[in-house]
């Protein structure tokens, strides 16, 4: 079949949108990708962003059109319009982010400090992704750098053929979930599952105390369908936490993250503790896969959608992980015949070297929490902290007198009491009196008598921060996608409470990611990938069995 012209892809991404758009783009794919010059366009794109990038950090501008890009760009692009390229073919110019003072901020107090503080400029982000994508190539060179950059050992992704039934732990953050899941091919699923909360008690006891609470979850589960606890099964098993993988079904945990302490689990296999503990109950369970959240979700979305190379988990913490060459990870002692492997980036790692926009907010909950010094990227973007970060904002006001006319409550003093779902209603209260932002502020933290203006800035307050959220996440997923030189097309597969329940979060997210990528951001697809992590466990587990 004779190469279409160079126009066709792009032309379909700007008629179609959302599963239309993902379908026509692997239809592209899958007929035409032979147009190797769609992904050396996209390989040009990806050095060029991070070359111009370069140059915005040092000062300079592009002083002529790369003269790799530049052929491919007068072909595929427009010329005129927002995002478009200069005539010259230079990169598009990058959309300034502006702010307008709310006319409720008085200029001399603390809100238009709090606005410059939590405001990430395009040209920060610019500068992380430009960070974080060395980063993670130091990651694949050696161990102990800022991003672990973990190989996952998963080297094949999902056909969609795949059949059979496959059970699955899930250990989230707040949650851990027994699944049965029935792989129907043609990228169909059916689930049952079992969702249980961790209680703090557990997540801070002794380890083997949390392993018996899911082996006790197994067991009441399989004999709620009816199923022979002694009867042998493989298990998909996915543990969101950072795990040194030796095998597809071992690996050690290095650390744990979101409030997780258990005694007795750090440097452990924890397929080995979860063994001890399934033998004790009884169960005759083989664990055939152990994965990370984000590579569940990656696999899982793939299963319907092949064009798909990152998963993110935007929830109780955060996370990607994404598909990278082999020949691009020098550290890998293993096979050298697999093409290609998925990595857990641990991205909520990022980054020591203080390139984030850290405010004394985030130094304060850092230094209280139970990993200080650990995964500060993880503080300024996921669920557990967004509302923790409001809370010492609104104290510092309230203590300023801005603020509830200076009076505090015993439940805005208490850590964590303000929760990031406070902070979702918040965002979502258009009502001209801001009613249930009274309602979260007077019923839930117990402040008497809170006056419009109080709401606007807390309010406000919460706009700011999620904000910032969602332009950081958004520049993370930038860094993988100029890694792998995919921005020619990608789906981002994105599971967690705060990408699904956050008002905004996706499309501020978009918006961030056209001013890191300008018109090749519309070819990265953010999706929301629903329960993702468990399904991939136990796809994963299918791949491994057969
Ligand atoms: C963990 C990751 C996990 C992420 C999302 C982080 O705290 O380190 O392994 O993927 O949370 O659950």
């Amino acid at each position: 079949m004779p190469a279409p012209p160079l126009d066709t892809p792009l032309f379909f991404f700007g008629l179609t949108t959302g599963v239309a758009l993902t379908a026509a783009s692997v239809f592209l794919i899958n007929n035409f990708t032979a147009s190797r010059a769609q992904r050396a366009l996209a390989a040009a794109v990806a050095d060029a962003v991070l070359a111009q990038q370069q140059l915005e950090h040092q000062g300079g501008e592009l002083a002529s059109p790369s003269s790799k890009l530049s052929p491919y760009l007068a072909a595929v692009v427009p010329t005129a319009g927002a995002g478009a390229p200069t005539p010259n073919g230079d990169l598009p110019a990058l959309r300034r982010q502006s702010w307008s003072v709310p006319s409720f901020v008085a200029a001399d107090g603390t809100l238009p400090k709090l606005e410059m503080e939590f405001t990430v400029s395009s040209k920060k982000l610019q500068k992380m992704v430009r960070h974080m994508v060395n980063e993670m190539r130091k990651g694949l060179e050696a161990d102990g750098h800022m991003l672990k950059m973990i190989p996952s050992y998963v080297v094949t992704r999902p056909q969609g053929d795949e059949v059979g039934q496959y059970l699955a732990l899930d250990l989230g953050g707040s949650n851990f979930r027994v699944c049965m899941i029935e792989l129907r091919g043609q990228g169909q699923t059916a689930i049952r599952q079992a969702k249980h909360v961790v209680s703090d008690e557990l997540k801070t006891g002794s380890g083997e105390q949390l392993f018996d609470f899911f082996a006790t979850c197994i067991g009441d589960f399989l004999k709620s369908l009816g199923m022979d606890t002694r009867e042998k099964r493989s298990l998909g098993f996915t543990f969101s936490f950072p795990v040194s993988q030796n095998a597809i079904n071992h690996g050690e945990l290095m650390q744990w993250n979101k409030g997780f302490s258990a005694s007795g689990v750090l440097h452990k296999d924890v397929v080995v503790l979860l063994n001890k503990a399934l033998t004790k109950a009884n169960i005759n369970i083989h664990v055939t896969a152990l994965v990370n959240d984000t590579v569940g979700t990656l696999v899982s979305h793939a299963y319907r959608d092949p064009q798909t190379y990152v998963g993110v988990i935007l929830g109780t913490g955060t996370n990607a992980a994404y598909v990278e060459r082999m020949s691009a990870i020098p550290k890998w002692t293993g096979d050298k015949n697999i093409a290609e492997m998925v990595i857990n980036t641990e991205w909520g790692a990022y980054d020591e070297e203080s390139i984030l926009p850290i405010t004394s907010y985030d130094n304060a909950l850092d230094r209280a929490s139970s990993n200080p010094r650990l995964q500060i990227f993880e503080k300024m973007i996921s669920g557990m902290y967004l509302g923790e970060i409001v809370r010492y904002v609104l104290i510092d006001l309230i203590s300023t007198g801005e603020l509830f006319r200076g009076n505090s409550t015993p439940k805005i003093q208490t850590p964590y009491a303000f929760d990031t779902a406070y902070m979702s209603r918040i965002e979502r209260d258009h009502s001209l009196e801001l009613s249930d932002t009274k309602a979260v502020l007077e019923n839930l933290l117990d402040v008497h008598n809170t006056t419009v203006q109080d709401r606007r800035i807390v309010k406000h307050v919460c706009e700011l921060i999620g904000i910032r959220a969602a332009r950081l996440s958004a520049a993370g997923v930038a860094a993988i996608v100029t890694k792998m030189k995919r921005l020619d097309a990608c789906t981002v597969a994105i599971d967690g409470s705060v990408f699904e329940h956050y008002p905004h979060f996706a499309n501020r997210m978009r918006d961030a990611l056209r001013e890191l990528l300008g018109i090749m951001a519309e070819n990265i697809v953010l999706e929301q990938a629903r329960d993702g992590s468990g399904q991939g466990a136990a796809l994963i587990a299918a791949l491994h069995t057969k």
